[in-house]
């Protein structure tokens, strides 16, 4: 709620000429024609509120007008001292016998009070009425105005966020670039790598050599996974949708967890059930299998166990279950698993990628991923997937 300043703006050479008329008609109209068309609204109720009254002895004249945010805007001219008289909590002038409220004309909600130990003769009624209609227009104006403003805000709004999204698929793009600059050798170090510990363990080299070896080869692949998720996370896909077995995508997974099964003795037992054809994108859906697969032979390293792979059909859709014998998933990961970068793997572990990959090519698919610990021990992620003609 704000209360108009009592001495109002300082006046100035118009103002001057407008107060000098002794037409309060004329008042009104002179300083109807002086409004700024941006001026602030409390600030021209003021002004008109002011040419009117200032001709008009004794009378107080509040205006309270209904803020689009739900505030109340209330000027208020009141030449008496505010000493109360009337108890009356509805009252904008308490310290006059008569107080009148008349509605603005064309803004609902909005009135204008008039005080005075008198009731106002049919005269001063026009009078007012006259200046209603002029505050009206003023109101009507104000609310114009800030609908424009509000839709440039807007617009601005839209065009800086569509700039944003322009920056990230560049990003996107610059990042895929580097990614396919840097496939190539890293793969090359994987593999060379992985060839010498092999060659190794069966010659007479020390333990820590082979271990450093180990730890090259391990760390280059992070990177290359890394840097496959990245690329996978920011490219748009231009691949088409077509019919595909889900155990094939399975398969496929399993073909490239190769390595990552054998490291750490995870043995993959199938519980595959009859399976109609799913409508999907081979890629990707091999990519959710691939991260599943790989956390839950993280979760079973170095100890090894049991890789159980279901699936079945409920109802319309397929669900695909990945249990494992690990450790379960910790209480306070439970509720943050698939937000991007989460990971409870520790500094150079995992990127906190994988899940969140996972789910958004499910939800992709119309699907839903969920994750729960098993009964005894180990974690169960089941992937949903409609099925589509
Ligand atoms: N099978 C599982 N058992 C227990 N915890 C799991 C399992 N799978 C995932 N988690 C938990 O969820 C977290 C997030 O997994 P996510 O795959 O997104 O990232 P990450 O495996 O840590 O890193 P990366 O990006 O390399 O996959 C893991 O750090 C781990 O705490
Ligand atoms: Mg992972």
């Amino acid at each position: 709620m704000k209360e108009a300043p009592k001495s109002g703006p300082s006046p100035s050479l118009e103002e001057t000429i407008v107060l000098s008329s002794a037409d309060p008609y004329e008042r009104i109209l002179e300083q109807l024609a002086m409004l700024a068309p941006d001026a602030d609204l409390e600030d021209a109720i003021w002004a008109l509120v002011s040419a009117y009254a200032e001709g008009v002895d004794d009378l107080c004249v509040g205006v309270c007008v209904p803020d689009v945010e739900g505030d109340q805007l209330i000027v208020r001219h009141a030449p008496r001292p505010s000493r109360p008289r009337v108890q009356d909590a509805a009252r904008l002038f308490p310290e006059v016998l008569h107080e009148q409220i008349i509605g603005i004309p064309y803004d609902d909600g909005s009135t204008m009070h008039i005080g005075g130990d008198e009731p106002l003769d049919a005269t001063a009624l026009k009078q007012v009425e006259r200046l209603a209609l002029a505050i009206g227009s003023v109101i009507r104006r104000a609310r114009h105005v800030a609908r424009l403003r509000n839709e440039a805000a807007e617009a601005r709004g839209l065009r800086d966020q569509a700039v944003q999204s322009d920056k990230l698929a560049g990003l996107g793009r610059m990042a895929a670039s580097i990614v396919h600059e840097l496939n190539n050798p890293l793969t090359s170090i994987v593999a060379y790598a992985d060839f010498l510990r092999r060659r190794l363990e069966v010659q007479d080299v020390a333990a820590e050599d082979r271990e450093r070896l180990a730890r090259i080869s391990e760390a280059a692949g992070r990177v290359l996974a890394f840097t496959r998720d990245l690329v996978a996370y920011s490219r748009p896909s231009t691949a088409v949708p077509s019919a595909l077995s889900i155990h094939d995508v399975i398969e496929r997974a399993l073909v490239f967890c190769d390595h990552v099964l054998a490291d750490s003795h995870v043995e993959v037992v199938r519980e595959f059930g009859d399976i109609v054809p799913l409508h999907g994108l081979h890629g990707p859906l091999t990519q959710v299998f691939v991260n599943l697969i790989t956390n839950a032979c993280q979760a079973m390293s170095p100890g090894g166990g049991e890789l159980v792979l279901q699936t079945a059909i409920e109802g319309e859709r397929v669900l695909i279950r990945v249990i494992d014998q690990g450790p379960g998933i910790r209480p306070d990961a439970i509720d943050r698993l698939f937000e991007p970068y989460f990971t409870t793997r520790g500094e150079g572990g995992g990127s906190g990628l994988g899940l969140n990959i996972v789910q958004t090519i499910v939800a992709s698919h119309g699907g839903h991923v969920s994750a729960a610990n098993g009964l005894e021990r180990g974690a169960v992620f089941t992937v949903e997937l409609p099925i589509r003609a």
